[in-house]
């Protein structure tokens, strides 16, 4: 994806679900348009192919198992998700952690499969060591601002300086609580190429309005 750049996770919101999924997608993709910006959404898996069909933007999946086909009940099969059209997946997210050997072999599945790996970190010294196993880009999210009201950047910048010093420019996504475009201009000034967030889009009230504002702080 071109940087810097939005990823909006839908986690498992009801606004963020099933049709609604679908419809939060079309505004993402409406904004994607009008402006240019690099937007990306993260959905559910239920909803991963009515919404790859749907919009012409890269689709996430939330997480996948380092599995192939076979006996795997219950897995989320990299290669399945490739086959829905998705672009990539996101990885050891704050709400779904993997333990090291896992989110390993997890990357190294995603690129065998071809899908773009987001891998999530909750602090800077945990990026530095994920970035060794190859991952696309790191999201560093410290968990105690997730779904607050004060964002990574104004209540952590430092977290954001030094995760640009371990895992290096290029490649790195900051998040929580990110809700405006000052709080995307601030992430971009420190060193992050974007920003992934979830409640400050899913909650509003106008998710139109609050996409074009924060792409207006991609600069
Ligand atoms: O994946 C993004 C997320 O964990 C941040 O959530 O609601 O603080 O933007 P939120």
């Amino acid at each position: 994806m071109k940087l810097p750049l939005i990823i909006v996770n839908f986690k498992a919101y009801e606004q963020a679900t099933g049709a609604s999924a679908v419809e939060l997608a079309k505004i993402h993709e409406r904004v994607a348009q009008e402006t240019g910006a690099s937007i990306g959404v993260a959905v559910n898996h239920i909803d991963l192919l009515d919404v790859v069909r749907a919009v012409n933007i890269p689709v996430f999946a939330q997480h996948i198992d380092p599995v192939g086909y076979g006996s795997f009940t219950g897995h989320v099969l990299p290669d399945v998700v490739k086959a829905t059209g998705a672009y990539g997946t996101l990885l050891n997210h704050a709400e779904y952690q993997l333990e090291n050997q896992k989110l390993m072999k997890a990357i190294e599945s995603a690129r065998d499969a071809e899908l773009f790996t987001i891998v999530c970190a909750d602090t800077p010294a945990a990026a530095e060591k994920i970035v060794e196993w190859g991952p696309d880009l790191i999201a560093v999210e410290p968990p105690e601002l997730i779904g607050g009201d004060v964002s990574v950047s104004k209540a952590g910048p430092e977290v954001i300086e030094d995760a640009v010093g371990l895992v290096g420019e290029n490649r790195l996504l900051v998040g929580a609580g990110v809700k405006d475009r000052e709080d995307v201009c601030i992430a971009l000034s420190l060193g992050a190429s974007g920003v992934l967030l979830a409640s400050g889009v899913i909650k509003a009230d106008d998710p139109y309005s609050v996409l074009m504002d924060l792409v207006a702080g991609l600069g």
